[in-house]
């Protein structure tokens, strides 16, 4: 049995424990990385403890856990893992906020639902309801499923306490248009404005601010960093009329223009009431170590003689799986399978680069032994 190669007859025998990133390092958008294959049956043949923890979300956790399951085939051999999602701390804030807007794939506003919030839209639910909103949307807006299941969306008093990305949005015009919308309203009520002075938005959550993500085509995408980015630039300008109605000023005064730019970045951020979760946040970690930690004890029920070792994160991009899992002090592994490759400017130090999750899994298992 692997644990018998940790065994000390003093001290607790020390188990490490994966904290595995998904895309990137288990698969590539929808193709799996076959290394993986090898991985998660070396640890669970070996009664090593693993999760999974992804920037990824707009769907459920054991939901994510059999997409990717059923991606590298392995659905049969190991029915569950533990999946932390960039979106799954949300379920704290069920009581706080009551009416909630969704953004993400069409229909994620189930998963708010199903997390307990009581009144979630999503820009589907809106576009039937509001002829023009998004005048551009490719949705086919979801207005009558949403009155038969939930009844009639309250059209002079819809009113949102907060905006709560999932995912990377579908429709980027529908709901970028919306969520600024809502974002520079007087305070959450749809269809109005509100132009006072120290004026602060309601509260948006982003489940993560990845820029890039890897999918099968060769060079990294945008994630939903990318997004967040186009948004505050469209809110910046809402907020600040002048730039965009007087043309002659930007284009004849570079300094003018450097000095708009710098005081509508500042107010941005002064104005939008934003926050982060996902890789690099902490919050993340804390997450998946809790989830490792009760995976741990489901496979060491006595828990006598073991203890949870060090803690290796295998990421593949160094941004946001390296440098977060560095901070909150776990062993971090970098793969090339990803973001991540020889030309990438590395500006963090891994514990480890290696060329896949296989790699990394036996790397770490023979420093813990
Ligand atoms: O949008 C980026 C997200 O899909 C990345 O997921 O698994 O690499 O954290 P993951
Ligand atoms: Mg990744």
């Amino acid at each position: 049995m692997f644990q018998n190669r940790f065994f000390s007859s003093l001290t607790k025998t020390k188990i490490p424990g994966f904290v595995f990133d998904i895309d990137g390092v288990l698969v590539q958008g929808s193709k799996a990385i076959p290394e993986a294959r090898n991985a998660l049956r070396f640890l669970n043949n070996n009664k090593i403890p693993f999760v999974f923890l992804t920037n990824s979300g707009g769907l459920l956790e054991r939901e994510k856990t059999a997409q990717v399951l059923t991606k590298l085939g392995m659905l049969d051999e190991i029915p569950n893992v533990r999946t932390v999602l960039s979106h799954t701390p949300y379920k704290a804030y069920k009581e706080q906020y009551k009416t909630v807007f969704a953004v993400g794939p069409i229909g994620c506003s189930r998963v708010l639902k199903q997390y307990g919030f009581k009144n979630v839209y999503e820009a589907g639910d809106l576009i039937g309801e509001y002829p023009g909103i998004a005048p551009f949307n490719m949705i086919t807006h979801r207005a009558e499923k949403y009155l038969s299941q939930n009844g009639r969306i309250p059209k002079d008093k819809l009113q949102f306490d907060a905006v709560m990305v999932l995912s990377d949005p579908r429709d980027w015009s529908a709901d970028l248009q919306i969520v600024a919308d809502i974002l520079t309203s007087d305070n959450g009520k749809l269809g109005t404005t509100n132009y006072t002075k120290n004026a602060k938005s309601i509260p948006i959550f982003w489940s993560q601010r990845d820029f890039q993500w890897k999918t099968e085509y060769s060079l990294p995408r945008f994630a939903l960093g990318a997004f967040r980015e186009i948004l505050y630039k469209v809110v910046s300008i809402i907020k600040s009329p002048k730039l965009v109605t007087l043309p002659n000023e930007m284009t004849n005064s570079n300094t003018k223009l450097v000095h708009d730019k710098a005081s509508q970045e500042y107010s941005v951020k002064k104005f939008i009431n934003e926050r982060v979760m996902g890789k690099p946040e902490r919050i993340a970690y804390e997450f998946a170590e809790k989830e490792l930690r009760a995976e741990f004890k489901d496979l060491y029920a006595s828990g006598e003689e073991f203890e949870l070792g060090d803690v290796y994160m295998v990421g593949d991009n160094p941004l946001s799986d390296i440098i977060g899992a560095k901070n909150y002090g776990w062993k971090t592994c970098l793969v090339k399978t990803g973001v991540y490759n020889d030309e990438y400017d590395l500006q963090v130090e891994p514990s480890m680069i290696v060329e896949n999750v296989e790699e990394a899994v036996n790397k770490g298992v023979n420093q813990s032994s």
